[in-house]
């Protein structure tokens, strides 16, 4: 089985996907019918959707809460929380993944950048902050308001909004000398041009998944496996 060496200068940039959560039963997106979980994207999460039909994205968002609510981490979201504690310091984990698997296996230092299933925040973007939420809605009467007036909604980055804090992540690339990017199709933008920022930085980049992402090309070496299999024991940490 092949092994990724991580040397004492190398500072690790991880990139996870849909796929690390496959092997805890979460479904991915981009299923053969072009339907997740039974919806088209375009029905629940997009700007226009909410506006159009909150009560239906909450439904959708519900759902989704129970699902991650039962899951639990696999033995990749293990390995990644292991790898951190073993790079003090020199470790960045940026989550496409709205699900909470990687803190419940440990890791520390990671970034939702398309938000995250156990936190609501206000509709108007008033400037109060997101705020925990864990309740599965049965009616929009349920779902509470901002001081402000407005409607809570899913915490999370709907499909022609802007990811999170793409300043930081930015500069987590520029200074990383290694990209590991596992079970992502390369569709969604930009995290798709992750591999690439970090190439024109000098950067190996690995992909982890069981086929060849839709931006393969850009990879310096692609390990075929699941998350689950590959992961444990696939770092070599030098001292
Ligand atoms: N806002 C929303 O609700 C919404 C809806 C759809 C997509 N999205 C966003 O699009 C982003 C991109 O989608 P994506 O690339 O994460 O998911 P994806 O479904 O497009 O791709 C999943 C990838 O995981 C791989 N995979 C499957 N099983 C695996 C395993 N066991 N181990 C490793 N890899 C495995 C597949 O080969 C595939 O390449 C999502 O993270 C999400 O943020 C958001
Ligand atoms: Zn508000």
């Amino acid at each position: 089985m092949s092994t990724i060496s991580v040397a004492p200068s190398d500072r690790v940039f991880v990139l996870t996907g849909a796929g690390i959560s496959a092997e805890s039963g979460l479904p991915t997106f981009r299923a053969e019918d072009g339907l997740w979980a039974g919806y088209r994207v375009e029905d629940v999460c997009t700007p226009e959707a909410w506006l159009r039909d909150p009560a239906g994205v909450w439904t959708f968002y519900s759902a989704r809460r129970a699902s991650g609510q039962k899951a639990q981490p696999n033995p990749a979201h293990f390995a990644l929380a292991e790898l951190e504690a073993r790079l003090p310091g020199r470790y960045f984990l940026c989550t496409q993944n709205v699900d909470d698997l990687h803190e419940r296996a440990g890791s520390i230092h990671l970034h939702h950048m398309h938000g995250e299933l156990a936190r609501s925040r206000c509709e108007l973007a008033c400037g109060a902050p997101p705020v925990e939420d864990h309740a599965i809605y049965a009616s929009l009467d349920e779902v509470g308001r901002c001081a402000c007036g407005g409607r809570l909604r899913p915490h999370i980055v709907f499909f022609g909004e802007m990811p999170l804090e793409m300043p930081r992540i930015e500069r987590e690339i520029e200074k990383s000398t290694l990209m590991v990017v596992i079970g992502t199709s390369g569709n969604v933008y930009p995290a798709a041009n992750f591999v690439h920022w970090a190439r024109q930085a000098g950067a190996r980049t690995v992909y982890i998944g069981p086929e060849p992402p839709l931006n393969a090309g850009a990879f310096t070496q692609i390990v075929e496996g699941k998350a689950g299999e590959v992961l444990p024991g696939l770092f070599e940490v030098q001292q």
